[in-house]
């Protein structure tokens, strides 16, 4: 079964997300990864996005769709964590119909991760993120080993464009207008769980592994 982790900007998804795959056979799908690696390499979907990942403003739907559609053609019977999709209402219901057009694993939850707008901010304008695995470090409460180097793979470990003050806020408007409101399509499809996000990772990460098989 695959699950949902959804919230704002900064929530956790993330540094969960990595936590549940570390521990468990299931597999992560951040979209925002993706769109970084593509823009990393300079292909057409990379140049497609950049402008408006580097913005804070969301990717248009049909080339976000297109792309979980794809990789989910190609791995039917994994189990996801969706990391940042379905990030609107109609990525949702996209979502749910490819699913069952191709017979891939059902969402069995969808749990939002709830964090105070002003820890958000905190803990996005110090975050560092490893460019080749996306380990997630903060300058104060998760700082690398050695600065700029990536614990776990040695990659370099730097701030994203979109992890400045200003883009920052145009990021967390996108997620009021957009996002949150799947808090109530989940709650409606009878899926939704919300989790506290602030607080030790380890606990949150109890509570989410009680959805994960
Ligand atoms: P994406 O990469 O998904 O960014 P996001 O949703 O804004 O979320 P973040 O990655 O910023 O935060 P997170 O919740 O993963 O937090 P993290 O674990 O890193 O998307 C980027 C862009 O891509 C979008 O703006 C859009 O342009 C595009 N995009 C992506 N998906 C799309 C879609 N579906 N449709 C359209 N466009 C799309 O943690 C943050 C920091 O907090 C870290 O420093 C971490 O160390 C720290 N931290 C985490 N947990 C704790 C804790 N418990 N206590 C203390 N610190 C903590
Ligand atoms: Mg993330």
């Amino acid at each position: 079964m695959s699950i949902v982790l959804f919230g704002p900007p900064g929530a956790g998804k993330g540094t969960q997300s990595q936590l549940l795959t570390d521990r468990n056979t299931i597999k992560h799908l951040s979209t925002g990864d993706l769109f970084r690696k593509a823009m990393g390499e300079g292909s057409p979907l990379g140049l497609e996005a950049k402008s408006y990942v580097d913005a804070g403003k969301l990717v248009p739907d049909t080339v976000t769709i297109g792309l979980v559609r794809e990789l989910l053609e190609k791995n039917i019977n994994t189990d996801y964590i969706f990391d940042g999709f379905p990030r609107t209402e109609n990525q949702a219901k996209a979502l749910e119909e490819m699913i069952s057009a191709i017979n891939a694993k059902p969402i069995s939850r969808a749990i939002f991760l709830e964090v105070d707008e002003k820890i958000l901010v905190d803990r996005l304008s110090g975050r560092r993120v490893c460019k080749n695995c996306n380990a997630v470090y903060h300058i104060q409460s998760k700082p690398s080993k050695v600065e700029g180097v990536c614990d776990l793979c040695g990659g370099l470990v730097y701030q994203r464009k979109d992890d400045g003050v200003d883009v920052i806020s145009t990021r967390l408007k996108a997620y009021e207008e957009n996002t949150k409101p799947l808090k109530k399509y989940y709650s409606d499809v009878g899926l939704f769980t919300s989790i506290n996000g602030e607080g030790e990772t380890e606990s949150i990460y109890k509570n989410i592994k009680k959805f994960v098989q």
